[in-house]
């Protein structure tokens, strides 16, 4: 579909007039630096095809009124008397609230939005929404957008609002990514880089059809084991550790804490070993690192089930595949693969075939191409 053009037709039956602007913010794939985020380390996503898109209309009051057409549901709320509630538009109320809470004036608008990135399957619908959201209100509300302010605004709705821990990365890539490149960011001090993609080689996600149960208390254990092995280590978060220091402390961290730091320090030297890799356009190494990413989330991280192992191991034994890994916080989801390009075909054929073979299940996969970050399509 054309989501633009269905949004203008949707907007007038919803609201008997035409919108004044649409925003687009883009959903993420992880090529490298997974669970890196909320320990200051390094991250490589790039944005991808999939986004979330909202067409909207200032309004004079502070009442926001958003029909979402995925969920054939409209909901009305008030900027002045923000309530907790579930469902999608705990993401919108989320970002509202942050950027009060931050002190941005708000005015109310008229929306309807529509997504495509798949959910649930760790390609960041969410940080979708949220980033459109502050685009949104940023459009009604006549105030200057600014990636980092507005990614670390999302961030704060999902910790604040949502009650998931999450770190910065997928906002950030979907408010500052590049098209046609990955987005290398360093998520203590917010740099990054635009790091050019290879044309020979395709970004495959490969959704397991699996998803995570009772995520977001594991993913918040993750984090709170990271923080006790930086608090052992005496280090302000992982980032700043090594793994002879850790080697030598080995003692005093229990095995499980040790494991995941070992996980955290070897995925960050993975981001940077990646970045030369690309720079020196050497795609096998950029595969190997993916691999041995996936292994390390498989065995110290223990973030992977069956069928991300299983998809994962077929699509590493395929030819012209550089290398697969799991993607996102894990748990079920999907994966993410380096394929050549002239063997795609067969490679998403044998992916799927002998996927469903084992697992019972039928994968979904998305060839992806980088995408640029959020953007405004009509004003
Ligand atoms: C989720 C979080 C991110 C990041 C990844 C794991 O997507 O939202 O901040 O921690 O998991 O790398």
């Amino acid at each position: 579909m054309q989501p633009p053009s269905t949004l203008q037709q949707l907007f007038q039956r919803e609201f008997s007039t035409f919108p004044t602007f649409i925003v687009r913010a883009p959903g993420r794939v992880n090529l490298l630096g997974e669970h890196t985020d909320y320990n200051d380390g390094f991250v490589l996503p790039m944005a991808i095809e999939h986004a979330v898109w909202i067409a909207l209309r200032p309004r004079e009051d502070r009442q926001v009124h958003i029909y979402a057409q995925n969920f054939d549901e409209k909901i009305i709320f008030s900027l002045d008397s923000l309530e907790k509630n579930a469902g999608w538009g705990e993401y919108l109320k989320g970002v509202a609230h942050a950027l009060q809470k931050a002190s941005f004036l708000l005015k109310g608008w008229d929306g309807v939005m529509f997504g495509n990135v798949p959910v649930g399957a760790g390609l960041s619908s969410s940080a979708a929404v949220e980033i459109a959201a502050t685009r949104t209100f940023a459009l009604a509300s006549d105030y200057e957008w600014n990636a980092r302010q507005m990614a670390l605004i999302g961030q704060r709705a999902e910790v604040d609002w949502v009650g998931v821990n999450s770190g910065i990365m997928d906002q950030m890539v979907s408010a500052a990514a590049r098209a046609g490149h990955a987005l290398f960011l360093d998520t203590r001090s917010l740099e990054y880089e635009h790091i050019p993609l290879p044309k020979e080689a395709a970004i495959i996600v490969m959704d397991t059809s699996t998803r995570r149960g009772l995520v977001d208390s594991a993913y918040n254990t993750r984090r709170a084991e990271c923080e006790q092995a930086s608090k052992t280590l005496g280090v302000a978060a992982l980032r700043d550790a090594n793994l002879t220091v850790l080697n030598e402390r080995r003692g005093e961290l229990e095995e499980q804490v040790f494991r995941r730091a070992r996980h955290v320090i070897s995925e960050n030297q993975r981001v940077l070993d990646a970045i030369s890799a690309l720079r020196a356009g050497d795609l096998a190494y950029f595969g190997k690192l993916f691999n041995a990413s996936h292994n390390s989330l498989r065995d110290d991280f223990e973030v992977t089930n069956d069928a991300l192992n299983w998809i994962v191991g077929i699509a590493q034994s395929q030819p012209g595949c550089y290398g697969a890994r799991m993607t996102g916080a894990g748990f079920g989801g999907a994966a993410v693969a380096l394929v050549k390009r002239e063997e795609l075909e067969a490679f998403s054929q044998a992916v799927k075939s002998e996927y469903k073979l084992k697992s019972g299940l039928d994968a979904q996969l998305y060839i992806c191409e980088a995408s640029a970050g959020t953007s405004i399509e009509k004003s």
